[in-house]
Order: structure tokens, then C-alpha cells, then sequence
């Protein structure tokens, strides 16, 4: 079984890839967690979760999952367990941190592994989308190193930790993520160009956790309820570029995998 997160595809791909070969279930946690989370996994199954980095940490939306799920087995630790994340160049203590919230349900990871994808965070001034030929080198690096990953994972190799760490994983994950978690998951300053929204509903229609009222034929509203995780696929999908955030995105690109 996988579990897996995506905001704008990046991650969708990298398990479409993973589930192509293993022949693993896959489990889309923003609907699961709506569910009661519990799982019986069958003699020799995989266990997979298959993420974004958010802030040097695993997305909110995965850890709040792991506190949810149960999954029963007779030997839990008998089965294979991986993280694949995907990241746009630093995962920091993304790994400590899941296996810290698995740990708490008996299961940690045999190996983990990072691929770096095209930047998707610009919810901060200095941050924007790669530019067009690094995200094509980005992608064409990552589709290599997937189809090494995936055979790695089929095969249930242990002891594998292929990772993309900064110099300062502690201060990035502890300290800049814990501000992220605190101050910048938030839809408050999301809002639209009325003048450009053609009321198609798309950024609606894209959001994992259903947090924008609106739809075909209305101007979209964010619901300040406190599910946003910030993943900007409702900005990165607009076709008339109408989202902002803020001041932050003015001027900005917008990417999604295709
Ligand atoms: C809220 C948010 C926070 C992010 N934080 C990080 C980060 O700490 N380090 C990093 O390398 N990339 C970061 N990124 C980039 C994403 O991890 C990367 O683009 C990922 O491939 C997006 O996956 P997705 O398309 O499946 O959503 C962040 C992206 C978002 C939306
Ligand atoms: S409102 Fe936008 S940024 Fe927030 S979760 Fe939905 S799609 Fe992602
Ligand atoms: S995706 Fe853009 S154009 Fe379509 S409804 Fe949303 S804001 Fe308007």
C-alpha cells in the first residue's frame, strides 16, 4: 500500500512511477483522512508514503494522517516500509520527522529516499517557480533517479537513504519549519483579480481539502477554516493567473506537473 500527498503533481507522478512497477494499492490521503484510516495489510505488502517536503518537514495533512491510521497486521515490523519525498532542493530532518510520528504506530522507515522536483513554494518574497530550463533538467534528472528508486523499493532493498540535506538541517526543520507551521499555513492572504477570473472553478476543483467555496460560474472564496496547507495548487493552476497571496505572488510564475 501507498500513501501519498500531491499538490500540484509533482509527487502524483513520482507514485504513479512507484505503483506502475511495484503493482501497490495507493491511497490518496487528503480523501482518506476524511475516513476512519484503518487498514489490514496482507502477508508480505509494502507499506509506501509518498509526499512533499512543506517547510523542511513533512506536509501537515501526512503527519496528522500518520496520528490517524491504524493498520492491522500480526507483525507489523515484518513489512517493508519506504518514504519517497519530493523537494524542490533541501528535505532538512523531513525523514527524522516521519519516523518519529511512525514510530508512535510501531513502524519505521527501511529506507527513504528524496527526488528533486520543480519548485512549487511561492508563498515568500524570495521565492518563486525554476525558471523553464531548470525545471526540464530538474525532471529529467528525477526521472532517472525514479526508476532507480522504484526498482530499489520493488526489490525491498533496506538501509537506502538517497536524501538531499542542506548545511543546516536542525535550524531548518526545528526552527524555520516550526515559524512555517505557526505563521504560514494560512489562506488569509489568498484573493482574486475580479477582473481577470472567468468563474471556471478550476482552483476549486484542485484543492485537496476542499477549502475554496466557489465553483463553475462564481468567484472563488477561501474558507479561513484552518484546512489550507498552503500548497498553491489553486495559484500554480489558474489559466488567467487571477490568484494572489498577498503582495507575495505578485509578478510571479506558476508551475504544475504536466
Ligand atoms: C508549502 C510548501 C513548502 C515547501 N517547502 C519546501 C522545503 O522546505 N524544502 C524544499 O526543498 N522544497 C519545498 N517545497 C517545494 C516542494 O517540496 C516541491 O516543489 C514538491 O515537489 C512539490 O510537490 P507536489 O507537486 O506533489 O505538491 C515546498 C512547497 C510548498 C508548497
Ligand atoms: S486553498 Fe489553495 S493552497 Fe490551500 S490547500 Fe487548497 S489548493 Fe492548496
Ligand atoms: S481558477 Fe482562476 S479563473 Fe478559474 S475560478 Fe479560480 S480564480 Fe477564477
Amino acid at each position: 500500500m501507498i500513501f501519498y500527498f500531491s499538490g500540484t503533481g509533482n509527487t502524483l507522478w513520482a507514485m504513479r512511477k512507484i505503483a506502475n512497477i511495484t503493482g501497490d494499492m495507493c491511497f490518496s490521503i487528503p480523501t482518506e483522512i476524511n475516513g476512519e484510516c484503518k487498514y489490514t495489510i496482507h502477508e508480505d505488502e509494502r507499506i509506501g508514503f509518498v509526499f512533499p517536503v512543506h517547510g523542511w518537514r513533512p506536509p501537515k495533512i501526512v503527519r496528522e494522517f500518520i496520528k490517524k491510521m491504524t493498520i492491522q497486521s500480526n507483525n507489523l515490523q515484518s513489512h517493508y516500509c519506504y518514504a519517497l519525498c519530493t523537494t524542490g532542493d533541501d528535505i532538512g530532518m523531513t525523514m527524522e520527522y516521519l519516523n518519529k510520528d511512525l514510530a508512535e504506530k510501531e513502524l519505521c522507515t527501511h529506507s527513504t529516499f528524496s527526488l528533486k522536483m520543480p519548485e512549487s513554494y511561492v508563498g515568500l518574497p524570495f521565492m518563486d517557480v525554476d525558471p523553464k530550463e531548470k525545471e526540464i533538467e530538474k525532471k529529467r534528472e528525477a526521472t532517472i533517479m525514479l526508476q532507480d528508486f522504484a526498482e530499489k523499493i520493488y526489490d525491498r532493498e533496506r538501509r537506502i537513504n538517497i536524501l538531499h540535506h542542506s548545511h543546516w538541517p536542525w535550524i531548518n526543520s526545528k526552527i524555520l519549519g516550526e515559524i512555517f507551521v505557526k505563521w504560514l499555513i494560512t489562506d488569509k492572504p489568498f484573493h482574486v483579480d475580479t477582473d481577470k477570473c472567468v468563474k471556471c472553478g478550476i482552483c476549486s476543483n484542485v484543492c485537496p481539502v476542499n477549502d475554496i467555496n466557489g465553483g463553475f460560474g462564481k468567484i472563488p472564496q477561501w474558507k479561513h477554516n484552518d484546512m489550507c496547507l498552503t500548497c498553491f495548487a489553486c495559484y500554480h493552476h489558474c489559466p488567467k493567473h487571477a490568484i494572489e497571496y498577498g503582495k507575495r505572488t505578485s509578478g510571479k510564475g506558476q508551475y504544475f506537473f504536466k
